[in-house]
């Protein structure tokens, strides 16, 4: 049993990995959450410096703040961590960057497979229609914090070209898009669980490549599949890429 320190163990996502760890051959020890509620059969701390149990790895859904203490506590017991929170900013993938010369560190903004597939046939649509104008829309639940979706970001890393110019909706603006615009427009409502569309408009044609996520498991499995695969690497920044190719293997 791979034995899993849950970060923001009280959140949505938390009970979702909690609920599902078993199925894949794991177990929570412990959890730790800045607004601890009694709910799960396992301890959760209000603080990092209150653990006490043994872990094989820390897996984080929680929020970019907690970052620098997590990585502090990860780092001075050598424990892998699988980093699922999305809203980083520079300094904080700096410092992702920094850890992982210490320690292994897997992150994505997505970890559903769906999604990784997603991003890998946009990336080849984008190189296979030049030209096209690429728009990206995701639309999430009324209680998500950030927008554009982390998933949006990545999706438009994965079409964007170097001189490619993102726009974030287009209220106010009064000039026509321009070629190498991408626009990415977030909608917010009701309990969506995540839908990104990456849509590729050329003249009288359109592509689109659209992913549907029908409930938050799909995130739960794919973070306990990356805690799995982290807990057996070398120090270094993992992604979607090496579990992908690790489970085809
Ligand atoms: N990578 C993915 O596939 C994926 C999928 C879904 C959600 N997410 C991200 O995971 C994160 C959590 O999502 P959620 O829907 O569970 O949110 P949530 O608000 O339901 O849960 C977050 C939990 O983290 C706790 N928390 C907040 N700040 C904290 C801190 N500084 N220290 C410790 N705990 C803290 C909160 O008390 C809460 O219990 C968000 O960043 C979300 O965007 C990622």
């Amino acid at each position: 049993m791979l034995k899993i320190l849950l970060s923001g163990a009280c959140g949505r996502m938390g009970r979702q990995v909690a609920n599902l760890a078993e199925d894949e051959q794991a177990k929570i020890v412990c959890g730790v959450d800045v607004h601890v509620e009694k709910w799960s059969d396992f301890p959760v701390y209000p603080s990092f410096s209150l653990v006490e149990e043994d872990a094989d790895v820390i897996v984080d859904f929680s929020r970019p703040e907690i970052l620098p203490t997590l990585l502090e506590y990860a780092k001075a017991r050598h424990l892998p961590v699988v980093l699922a929170s999305t809203g980083y900013n520079e300094e904080d993938l700096a410092a992702i960057a920094e850890a992982a010369k210490e320690i292994p560190v897997f992150r994505s903004a997505n970890m559903s497979l769906g999604v990784y597939v997603l991003k890998t046939l946009a990336h080849q649509a984008a190189q296979l229609l030049p030209g096209f104008d690429i728009e990206i829309i995701e639309k999430h639940h009324n209680q998500k914090i950030d927008a554009p979706s982390g998933t949006a970001l990545m999706l438009y890393d994965a079409v964007s070209q170097p001189d490619t110019i993102p726009v974030f909706g287009r209220n106010g603006r009064t000039q026509k898009r321009e070629k190498r615009e991408i626009g990415v427009h977030a909608i917010r409502g009701g309990t969506v669980p995540g839908e990104h569309e990456v849509g590729f408009y050329g003249p009288s044609e359109v592509v689109t490549l659209s992913h549907s996520a029908q409930d938050r498991s799909i995130f739960a499995r794919g973070a306990l599949k990356a805690a799995r695969f982290i807990a057996r690497q070398k120090p270094g920044e993992y992604s979607m890429d090496d579990l992908a190719k690790d489970l085809v293997k």
